[in-house]
């Protein structure tokens, strides 16, 4: 039981560097080791989930080193992966797993893949089927891990995504890698593209039309190590840009944050709301970064539906969070794929937002929130439901109340922050 820190007198003020992108550490890892030569990457992020993919391509045989935050991997091409001996264990991490299901559907041998308990209640189906209409031989447990993978040679198609999720597009282009003929993927929403600059980078041929849905991938290309420098993590700048908006007398500056368009929701969401928040871009020749200054604001309540969904997907707890002192009602709706994250997000928000007395009601696919009913705190024990994101959620909630607030399951930022506790004290 971790005891969270409650308001502060004199809001939250200083500069700090978010750890590196959660999405671009995990794809950095992927494609330098079916890439020829070394891969470097600087400000790789050093969470569990992450974690779970290096020790993952480790053990299909590809020599990677970690001196910190810097990571080196010694790519082994398209064709040289190794089976394992063992099952790969994936830990937590969902983006791990689904990618990992895409490349290894065409590789010449099979893999098994376990997870958490967490991990091993979530949907695996939306992988297994489209990879399976490539001619990959997946066999799920009920749609969930374990799962086994025996590699086929696959043939290229052309497929309609049934679910906005970037994670199942990747499988399908790391599988269309492997195909004996170009695959073209339509997606039901624009999602994020990591995926498709970094291949772009690494010297694959992919290329996505106009309408922003429809991506074309072209098989067997010769990849080449690169060295990069992973952008802040925008999910992680996304915890404190909410805080620094809503306890007064704040001002901070979060430095090197990540700023793809396909990310930046909670931006424009924060915007729309009234929050002030400067950006100042930086020149890159790889994904846009730039320094964002934030200072307390008076918010505006916000109806966010489907079609805004997929670049703030992974920060909608803290839409919820500003939702609940907006002076106003809020709605969002189309969100029904919190319901498969980590935990239930949806679930999970009510059950925690109703301990500090927030007037929230759940929707299927979403909630009602009316942040001019004043908080007050039912029950002081918050619970992370063993999900990073609504630990850290919680841990910046407790900054709006006065009563001491204590929470369960704290250590679960580890998936994707380790540091957040600690800098969170830093700007405190
Ligand atoms: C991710 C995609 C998103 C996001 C997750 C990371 C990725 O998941 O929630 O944290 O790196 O591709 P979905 O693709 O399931 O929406």
């Amino acid at each position: 039981m971790r005891a969270l820190k409650s308001k502060p007198a004199a809001g939250l003020h200083g500069e700090l560097t978010v750890p590196g992108d959660k999405s671009i550490s995990h794809r950095g890892i992927m494609l330098g080791a079916i890439s020829e030569g070394t891969t470097t990457l600087t400000h790789f992020l050093t969470s569990a989930d992450c974690l779970s993919t290096l020790a993952a391509f480790q053990q299909l045989g590809v020599p990677i080193e970690r001196q910190g935050t810097t990571v080196n991997v010694h790519g082994v091409g398209l064709n040289g992966l190794k089976a394992s001996s063992t099952p790969l264990d994936m830990g937590n991490s969902g983006t791990t797993t689904r990618l990992i299901m895409g490349l290894l559907s065409g590789q010449p041998f099979s893999t098994t893949l376990m997870g958490d308990a967490s991990l091993s209640k979530r949907p695996m189906k939306r992988v297994s089927e489209p990879l399976a209409t490539m001619g990959a031989d997946i066999t799920t447990t009920d749609g969930h891990l374990p799962v086994t993978i025996r590699g086929q040679q696959l043939h290229g198609v052309n497929y309609q995504l049934k679910v906005a999720s970037a994670q199942v597009k990747s499988a399908l282009i790391l599988a269309a890698l492997q195909a004996n003929e170009p695959t073209t993927l339509t997606e039901l929403l624009p999602t994020r593209d990591h995926t498709e600059r970094m291949l772009t980078a690494f010297g694959g041929e992919i290329t996505t039309a106009d309408d922003g849905v429809t991506i074309t991938v072209q098989p067997q290309p010769h990849l080449k190590g690169q060295s990069m420098t992973v952008p802040g993590d925008m999910s992680s700048a996304a915890f404190f840009m909410t805080a620094a908006s809503l306890v007064p007398g704040s001002e901070i500056t979060l430095k090197d944050v990540g700023l793809n368009h396909t990310r930046t929701g909670l931006l424009d969401i924060l915007n729309a709301m009234g929050g002030k928040i400067s950006v100042k871009s930086q020149p890159t020749n790889g994904e846009p970064i730039g320094d964002l200054t934030i200072q307390t604001a008076k918010l505006e309540p916000i109806n966010i539906g489907k079609e805004q969904i997929p670049a703030v997907i992974d920060e909608l707890p803290l839409v919820a969070l500003l939702a609940a002192k907006a002076d106003g009602v809020s709605r969002i709706t189309g969100a029904e794929e919190l319901r498969v994250k980590e935990t239930d997000r949806i679930s999970a928000i009510v059950s925690e937002f109703k301990k500090l007395g927030i007037a929230i009601e759940e929707l299927p696919d979403g909630f009602v929130i009316d942040g001019r009913k004043p908080w007050y705190v039912v029950d002081p024990v918050l619970d992370a439901h063993d999900d990073h994101r609504i630990g850290m959620v919680l841990g910046i909630a407790a900054l709006l109340v006065k009563t001491p607030l204590q929470l369960k399951g704290a250590d679960s930022v580890r998936i994707s922050y380790p540091e957040f506790f600690d800098d969170l004290d830093q700007l405190l």
